[in-house]
Formats: C-alpha cells, sequence, structure tokens
C-alpha cells in the first residue's frame, strides 16, 4: 500500500469527501449499491458493485500517493483549513458567507499547479478566489525568490487566516492578497498595468466569463502566458446536461465561450473538478 503523502489522515479524509462530490458516476454506483441492498440482489453482485466503487475511488488516491509530497507549510494549511469551524464563523457573522473546506484545492491539485507554475517559468502569479490561501501559497512555493502571487479574495475574514498560514512558510512573504469583489479589483489591476504570467481563476462560478474576458482584453496576460479556470467540470454538471445547477449552467457557458474564440488553445484536464488550461493561439503554435 502506497503512502498518502503529507498527513495521510486529513489527506484521506479529505479524498474520499471530494470524490463522491466530484464524479457523479460514483454517487450514482452509492445510491445503485443501497437499492441493490434494500431489494435483496444477489450477494455476489453486490459484491463486485462495492468493488468496482472502491476501484474507482482508488484513483486519485493513489494519483495523489505517487505524487510529491506537500511541504510541512501546505499539510498545516490542509489539515487546519478541514478542521476550521467555518459553520460558526458564520454564525458570529465573521464570514460574508457559508464557507466549506471543500473549496480548498489540496495536496493534488497543489502538485499539479506547482508543475504548471514551474515548467512555464513564472515569475508573476494572478489568483482570483484565494480562501485559506492552498494554491497561492502552492505556486509561492515553487516561483523564484523575487517572484510574486496577487491573491484576490472578496470574504476580509480569510486574509488573516490565510496570513495565519503564511506566516509559516518562508515563501509567505511573495503573496499579497486584495479583498473586495475580483470584478473591480481587476479593473484596478489593468489600472495599474500589472501582468501576469499565470491566472488562476477560482472564485464564484458565474463570474467566470468576465474575469477571462478581462483578463485577456485589459491584457493582465502577459505575452506566453497562461489562464487556468478551476472547477470546470463543476461535479460533472458541464457534461451532464441533465444538471439545471447555476453553478453548471454558468460553468458550461464559460467553457463554450473560450471555445467559441477563435484566438485561444486550450484543453480541460479531468484533475480533481476539472480545470481548463488556456493559451492564446500565437503562443502556442510559434
Ligand atoms: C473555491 S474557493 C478558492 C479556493 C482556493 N483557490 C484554494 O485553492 O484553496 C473560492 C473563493 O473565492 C471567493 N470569492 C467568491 N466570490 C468572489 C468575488 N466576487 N471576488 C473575489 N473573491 C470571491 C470566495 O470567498 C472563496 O474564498
Amino acid at each position: 500500500m502506497l503512502k498518502i503523502p503529507g498527513d495521510g489522515v486529513s489527506n484521506l479524509i479529505y479524498m474520499k469527501m471530494a470524490k463522491t462530490i466530484f464524479d457523479p458516476a460514483i454517487g450514482e454506483l452509492y445510491k445503485i449499491k443501497e437499492l441493490c441492498a434494500e431489494k435483496g440482489v444477489d450477494a455476489d453482485v453486490q459484491k463486485r458493485l462495492s468493488d468496482a466503487i472502491s476501484l474507482a475511488e482508488a484513483r486519485d488516491t493513489y494519483c495523489a500517493s505517487v505524487s510529491s509530497e506537500p511541504s510541512e507549510a501546505l499539510a498545516t494549511l490542509q489539515r487546519e483549513t478541514l478542521e476550521y469551524p467555518f459553520d460558526q464563523a458564520y454564525q458570529d457573522g465573521k464570514t460574508k458567507w457559508k464557507l466549506s473546506p471543500r473549496m480548498m484545492s489540496g495536496h493534488f491539485e497543489g502538485k499539479f499547479l506547482q508543475s504548471i507554475v514551474s515548467m512555464s517559468k513564472a515569475k508573476r502569479v494572478l489568483e482570483i478566489g484565494m480562501f485559506t490561501g492552498y494554491s497561492a501559497l502552492a505556486c509561492a512555493e515553487v516561483l523564484p525568490e523575487d517572484g510574486t502571487v496577487t491573491a484576490l479574495e472578496f470574504d476580509p475574514f480569510l486574509e488573516e487566516v490565510a496570513k495565519g498560514f503564511f506566516a509559516n512558510s518562508p515563501c509567505g512573504k511573495k503573496i499579497s492578497i486584495r479583498i473586495g469583489d475580483a470584478k473591480e479589483t481587476l479593473l484596478k489591476l489593468a489600472e495599474e498595468k500589472a501582468q501576469y504570467d499565470i491566472v488562476f481563476i477560482d472564485a464564484n462560478k458565474d463570474g467566470y466569463v468576465n474575469y477571462f474576458k478581462t483578463v485577456i482584453e485589459k491584457d493582465l496576460l502577459a505575452k506566453g502566458g497562461t489562464v487556468i479556470l478551476d472547477n470546470a467540470l463543476m461535479y460533472g454538471g458541464a457534461y451532464n446536461t441533465k444538471s439545471t445547477n447555476e453553478n453548471a449552467l454558468a460553468i458550461r457557458k464559460c467553457n463554450e465561450y473560450v471555445k467559441s474564440r477563435d484566438d485561444m488553445f486550450q484543453v480541460l484536464v479531468p484533475i480533481r473538478d476539472g480545470a481548463l488550461i488556456v493559451r492564446r493561439k500565437e503562443d502556442v503554435y510559434i
């Protein structure tokens, strides 16, 4: 049995939580399993169904287990985010909306982001939607000493939480947080003539098309840069045409918008909840 990287227990909890949500086919298999038990279906069939579920679930766990270890600071950030009393914070009026540890990208996707940032030799990363800072810190860790991560977040409460985590790492100093509605902050960054090599979009789904358009049209994406849009599968709602979930509809619209642009090159990678990687065609077919 391969070791789960970092804090094995929190990674296992996280993956179990994530897997049933992100792949709707597995959720469906669980429902069929219950139905089989209720209807007294042959025990051998039930056992094979359980084995099929275990195999499907083992996929991400295996991928994470052979991926590199997270740093101590990232492992702590992940564990403490999983344990954080977000419901209480919301009830106490500290957060603007109900936050959940499920929002965190986590170890496996963190390694994926680190690969892209390091392969592209990026120096400037823009993140739209910081939460407790997992992806921001993951990117900061693979940037050069003078590299920067600008992390946009709407909820001021998260600034303090993330700053606490960033303080645990020497790379935390590369991250600057901008609190406010990303729609407005992006316009301010464009006025400041800021440019980024990597833009990671991971905030409210109904804002995705606007964020993408602003990044491209206001020249926030540097020449040769890459945009990564998270949750491009939206729990399967992107391809499950029966889904009427508003986030799924927003993501479908965004994926279609990107696809409709003749000047863009893109690939949807089915990692975790899907990452749509977009580049300017002129930077790809050189
Ligand atoms: C999915 S979480 C981000 C997860 C984070 N990238 C990570 O890896 O852990 C989305 C975040 O976007 C923030 N957000 C939502 N709407 C926003 C907006 N209009 N402007 C800026 N941030 C927003 C939410 O408060 C939340 O913290």
